[in-house]
């Protein structure tokens, strides 16, 4: 028996990588994140799998499947939104898999920051705009720790990505100001890579406002900085006046 932690990406079925589909087909149980992964990807599973949504499922509950089968030669297919390392809680799971000695392994998934970039022709780590990216949350219902409050992160005026707030625009914005310049870009996109997806552009004036009257309230990226503009150094890796490794200069 083996179980696999698979990246189902952020809603485009073809951004699966070819190993978690090649599981999906082969798997005889299915455990998904119903809330956010997207169904399409179960078409690829076998006729007779048993399929469990998540979402309604507590730790306990999801283990025990996983645990059953423990005996058997089955393969399960643990499907995760994005990629499951990034608010994927999958580290209490691996852990109780290795106290119960079931082998496992994670596929790793395209993360909706990623598709959001790809989304907004964007790139994170601009030459001479930052070289960093931070990926973040407000502290909701759930705490982050207060060290990595948002007001100490953006003294970095790095390039961002906040997940998991946009329910709180405002209190977001009103962090990101204490360091980042009011005229500094934000770009809102909802449900990446989904036929539905929604993309909000303004700066930290002005986001809240236009996030409220698009009505985005969840599954949003909120992304921050100055790589969302057009300024920017060409990098040196393509300069052909700098030689590296695999390219001599022509200078
Ligand atoms: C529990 S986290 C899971 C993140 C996931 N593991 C990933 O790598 O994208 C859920 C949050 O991810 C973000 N998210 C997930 N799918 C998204 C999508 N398609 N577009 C924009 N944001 C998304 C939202 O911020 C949402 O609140």
């Amino acid at each position: 028996m083996k179980v696999y932690f698979i990246g189902a990406g952020p809603g485009e079925p073809e951004y699966m990588t070819l190993k978690g589909k090649s599981i999906i087909e082969s798997a005889d149980i299915l455990i998904y994140a119903g809330s956010l992964v997207n169904k399409e990807v179960l078409q690829w599973r076998k006729a007779d799998s048993i399929v469990y949504n998540s979402a309604g499922m507590h730790l306990d509950e999801v283990i025990d499947v996983m645990v059953k089968e423990k005996e058997k030669d089955k393969i399960i297919a643990r499907v995760h939104t994005g990629d499951p390392s990034i608010y994927g809680a999958i580290r209490e799971q691996m852990d109780r898999l290795k106290d119960e000695n079931i082998n496992y392994e994670v596929i790793p998934g395209v993360s909706s920051f990623v598709a959001a970039a790809a989304s907004l022709d964007k790139e994170f780590t601009l030459p001479g705009v930052s070289q960093t990216v931070i990926l973040t949350r407000k502290a909701g219902r759930t705490p982050v720790p207060e060290k990595e409050d948002l007001k100490l992160l953006a003294a970095h005026q790095a390039s961002m990505a906040i997940f998991l707030s946009v329910g709180m625009i405002d209190e977001v914005v009103e962090d990101l100001k204490t360091h980042y310049p009011v005229h500094t870009p934000v770009a809102v996109v909802q449900r990446a890579s989904w036929p539905d997806e929604i993309i909000v552009l303004g700066n930290l004036s002005t986001i809240s406002e236009k996030v409220k009257v698009a009505n985005i309230t969840k599954t949003a990226q909120i992304l921050v900085g100055d790589f969302l503009g057009d300024d920017y150094e060409l990098s040196k890796l393509y300069d052909k006046n700098f030689t590296h490794e695999y390219r001599k200069s022509e200078g």
